[in-house]
């Protein structure tokens, strides 16, 4: 999902892009990695791939650590061979999500699900083999106009059932792939230190919050949206409650903030339709 926006982005914006899919390179093989470094010669890589199915990391721990710890570990290492940048795609749920207040660059990640053992892991390995060329980025609740994500399931919900209950305890920052996108964009021109950096929309909102606003922008009675709280919605992995972060270190880097997530929502609206109708996204570009 983030890959497909990215790449658009880059080659919208000049740059010389190779997308690698799965199938082109497995980072889980660290000789096929290298071959690919030293094949492309890339100035930066970013690192989109990961095993994403949260619930089932659960159950196949190995496995999600073997594509996000080890794996990332193995393109950091040849990104180091090579003198290639790396940026390192990670995740809110390193943190356990039981604080009130936005978590910042520099609290101490205390995951609670095998997913964020596995997100963790990789940052960690990045950030060892590349202390000064090594960027971790940490987004969260994800929604664009390629995969499966929340947003696009509100929007067939909303056709297909005459209401939808919703989780309403959990609190974050739904963010647009291709805002990240750009984001990393904008964190390459820059001349911002190696480390870590929380990349998310401004604001925040629960899933019940973001279910309502996407009924509103399809015209649709947001009251057909109910609250639900997550003890009447369990999952394998918990989620976390509160998992908003702050951007202390982006600002910081100078870099321009996310938008608020409404805002961003908007902006994607018809981009996400479009894929939905099956008609293709055309490619997103931010107005200024
Ligand atoms: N989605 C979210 O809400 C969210 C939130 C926070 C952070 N993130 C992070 O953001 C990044 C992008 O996520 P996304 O939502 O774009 O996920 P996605 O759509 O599931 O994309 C992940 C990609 O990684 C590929 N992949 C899996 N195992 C691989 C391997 N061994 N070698 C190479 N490629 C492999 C997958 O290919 P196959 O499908 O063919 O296996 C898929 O194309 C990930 O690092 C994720 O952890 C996502």
């Amino acid at each position: 999902m983030l890959g497909r926006d990215l790449v658009g982005a880059l080659e919208q914006a000049g740059h010389d892009v190779t997308g690698l899919a799965h199938r082109d390179l497995d980072v889980t093989e660290e000789a096929a990695v290298r071959v690919a470094l030293r094949e492309h010669r890339p100035d930066i890589v970013v690192n989109c791939a990961a095993w994403t199915r949260v619930d089932d990391a659960e159950t196949h721990e190995d496995e999600a650590l073997a594509v996000n710890g080890r794996g990332a570990g193995y393109v950091a290492a040849a990104c180091a061979d090579h003198g290639a940048r790396m940026v390192q795609i990670s995740s809110d749920y390193v943190f356990g999500g039981d604080t009130r207040r936005p978590y910042t660059e520099a609290d101490r990640p205390r995951p609670r699900t095998a997913y964020g053992r596995a997100k963790l892991a990789g940052e960690q390995a990045v950030l060892r083999r590349l202390p000064d060329a090594g960027y971790v980025l940490r987004t969260a609740w994800l929604y664009g106009a390629y995969g499966p994500n929340f947003v696009r399931t509100i929007i067939r919900l909303e056709r297909e059932r005459p209401a939808v209950n919703v989780v309403d305890d959990q609190l974050g920052q739904p963010t647009w792939t291709v805002d990240l996108a750009h984001g990393i964009i904008a964190l390459e021109r820059s001349r911002a230190a190696a480390g870590v950096y929380h990349t998310s929309s401004s604001g925040s909102v629960t899933w019940f919050g973001l279910a309502r606003e996407i009924f509103g922008l399809l015209g649709a009675d947001p009251d057909r949206v109910a609250p639900i709280t997550t003890a009447e919605y369990p999952s394998p992995a918990p989620r976390p409650a509160c998992s908003v972060l702050g951007h202390d270190a982006w600002a910081a880097a100078g870099i321009e903030p996310f938008p608020d997530w409404r805002v961003a929502l908007r902006r994607a609206f018809p981009h996400l339709l479009a894929a939905q109708a099956g008609c293709g996204a055309a490619p997103a570009s931010r107005p200024a």
